[in-house]
């Protein structure tokens, strides 16, 4: 069943929720209101058991977020710079922290902050049409929802500094190529080959996606040596499971495994 709210969609269905950014005729701009449903409902994903993987879309035809507010930004003041500044964190940390897969379906403009949420999520799977910039710089702005950080760890200083000082903004082709999405498939096409994705992704063991999901983000900011010790430990908490031994036994009983998530 569908839960209604005023600036997201939220469903559910067969271990996948889907949430939609729901202003569309602001290009699903994130307002303040939009962000605190968003937060509402990452925070009843990841205390949803039955929910396993989550895809963040944008509704109607033409964006997945064309970013902050623009419209709330005159006469900002530094505080709420930095109240908006925050915002975005909570946002890019609800999905990093959730220990599920999170993937952003990206059906057309993820520009700056929308761009930036992308990038917090495990995979950014782009329709043909998506469009791609960080276009603070085009109103006097830099990236505050963690750009100039996550882009540049994604695909490299140069390319991020192009695309953070020019705010020129990139098409799907070009987007893959550079490495800022996973897979680009037709826009007609889109939510079936990222609903394929999640449910491939929800059949896998829990536990061993939770803590390699950990490792991966965790371990990405690390020295190697620290990462591999944590990979270490991390290897051990996921032998001790108990997705493993039924692995192992579905492997040798050659059938299908009945994972339990612990
Ligand atoms: N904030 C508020 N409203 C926005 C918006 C935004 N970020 N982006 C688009 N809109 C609104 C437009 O104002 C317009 O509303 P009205 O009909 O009331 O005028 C509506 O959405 C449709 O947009 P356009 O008419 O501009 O559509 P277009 O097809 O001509 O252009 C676009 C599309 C190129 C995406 C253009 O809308 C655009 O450049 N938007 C701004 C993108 C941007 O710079 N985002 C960065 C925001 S700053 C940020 O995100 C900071 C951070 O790091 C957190």
């Amino acid at each position: 069943m569908p839960v209604g709210f005023q600036y997201i969609i939220c469903e559910k269905n067969e271990g996948i929720a889907t949430i939609t950014l729901n202003r569309p005729d602001a290009l699903n701009a994130w307002s303040t209101e939009l962000a605190q449903e968003f937060l509402g409902a990452m925070e009843d994903a990841r205390n949803d058991e039955s929910v396993k993987v989550v895809i963040i879309t944008g509704a109607g035809e033409k964006a997945f977020s064309a970013g902050a507010d623009i419209k709330a930004m005159k006469g900002m003041t530094a505080l709420k710079a930095r109240e908006l500044s925050n915002m975005g964190y909570k946002i890019c940390n609800a999905i990093e922290t959730i220990e599920k897969p999170v993937i952003a379906a990206i059906n057309g403009y993820a520009l700056g902050g929308g761009m930036e949420v992308s990038m917090a999520c495990d995979f950014r799977v782009a329709s043909d049409k998506a469009r791609m910039g960080q276009t603070e710089i085009n109103i006097g702005l830099i990236p505050g929802w963690g750009g100039t950080q996550r882009l540049t760890r994604l695909v490299g200083k140069a390319r991020a500094k192009e695309l953070v000082y020019t705010g020129k903004i990139v098409d799907a082709s070009t987007a893959l190529q550079w490495g800022l999405v996973n897979m680009v498939v037709a826009a007609t096409e889109l939510m079936i080959a990222v609903r394929q994705f999640a449910q491939e992704l929800a059949g896998k063991a829990p536990v061993a996606v939770k803590v390699a999901k950990a490792l991966i983000d965790k371990g990405a900011e690390m020295n190697l040596e620290s990462a591999l010790a944590l990979e270490r430990e991390g290897f051990g908490v996921v032998a001790s499971s108990e997705d493993l031994q039924e692995g192992v036994s579905a492997f040798t009983e050659k059938r299908k495994p009945a994972w339990k998530g612990k």
